[in-house]
């Protein structure tokens, strides 16, 4: 396990997931009933943007400064919850730390919902169980896709399943598609969200096939290519695969994207971002 997030913390990845996470779990909090988010590759939780290895990379530069720079009405939940852990700490008008998805998703918890988190690497989980020390999540230390499995149904009527991993194992994709189908099976109406990185076309493409076969209804994918053209070999953007969203997310999807778009659009290029039903 080599990767470590906070080297790419607040990049245009994470503005992308964290700001649709966030308009995701506001859709399902309309409803009263409970919720349970169980997050199964959570990272540390909290980034210093300012810290050396955020640095070496500068990636933040290109997501959250440039959603900080914009003013769209539509980003200012996402802005809001950078800004609730810079309080204390800020550099200028710009974050100086950055909110991992267990703290954005601990800052939206309501008095009936569960936190439920899990991180693999040792010191990556225990600096995370620090950072949520004063939340009510509960920590795990798991495989991921033992835990998601183990995990589902949840004892709430409704919940979301977060999985977010490195894509450093050659094996990634096909442990996603074997572990979803047979949490599907487990848990047909619960609401799952699988981030991807963008790189050969041929490899995601492949992916969504297989994805297709499972033959899970009201499968949406979202995608975030960064480029006007697509450029071979590299990263080109990133995306969210995401089972049984609610209808008010979507309904509210269109705008959102475009807001993410031009915010994050880098010099020279208008970006695409897009969402189709893999299934409906
Ligand atoms: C992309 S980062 C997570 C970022 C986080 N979700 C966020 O948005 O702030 C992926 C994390 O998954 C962890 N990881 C990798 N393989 C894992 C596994 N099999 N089970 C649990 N965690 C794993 C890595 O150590 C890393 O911290």
């Amino acid at each position: 396990m080599n990767y470590r997030h906070s080297f790419h913390a607040g990049n245009s990845a994470d503005v992308v997931k964290h700001s649709l996470l966030i308009a995701l779990i506001q859709a399902l909090q309309i409803k009263q009933s409970a919720l349970t988010l169980i997050d199964t590759h959570a990272g540390c939780g909290l980034y210093d943007l300012l810290g050396d290895q955020a640095q070496r990379t500068g990636e933040a530069a290109q997501g959250v400064l440039r959603a900080f720079a914009d003013t769209n009405p539509l980003l200012d939940d996402y802005r809001a919850a950078v800004k609730s852990v810079n309080e204390a700490a800020s550099h200028g008008d710009e974050p100086r730390l950055y909110p991992g998805s267990p703290q954005v998703m601990a800052q939206l918890l309501r008095q009936q919902d569960f936190l439920v988190l899990n991180e693999k690497h040792p010191e990556d989980a225990q600096a995370l169980r620090s950072v949520m020390r004063s939340t009510p999540a509960a920590v795990h230390q798991r495989d991921a896709y033992e835990l998601w499995l183990a995990l589902v149904p949840p004892r709430t009527p409704r919940g979301v399943v977060v999985v977010d991993p490195p894509y450093e194992q050659t094996d990634e994709r096909a442990r996603i598609t074997t572990t979803l189908g047979a949490a599907h099976r487990k848990w047909a109406h619960g609401v799952t969200v699988i981030w991807y990185p963008l790189k050969e076309r041929a490899t995601h493409t492949r992916w969504k096939e297989q994805l297709a076969k499972l033959g899970i209804p009201k499968f949406l994918s979202v995608e975030h290519w960064l480029y006007d053209e697509e450029q071979p070999g590299i990263y080109n953007g990133a995306g969210l695969f995401i089972v049984n969203p609610p209808y008010a997310f979507t309904q509210a999807l269109p705008p959102m994207l475009e807001a993410l778009r031009a915010a994050l659009a880098p010099e020279g290029h208008r970006g695409k971002l897009t969402a189709d039903w893999l299934s409906e």
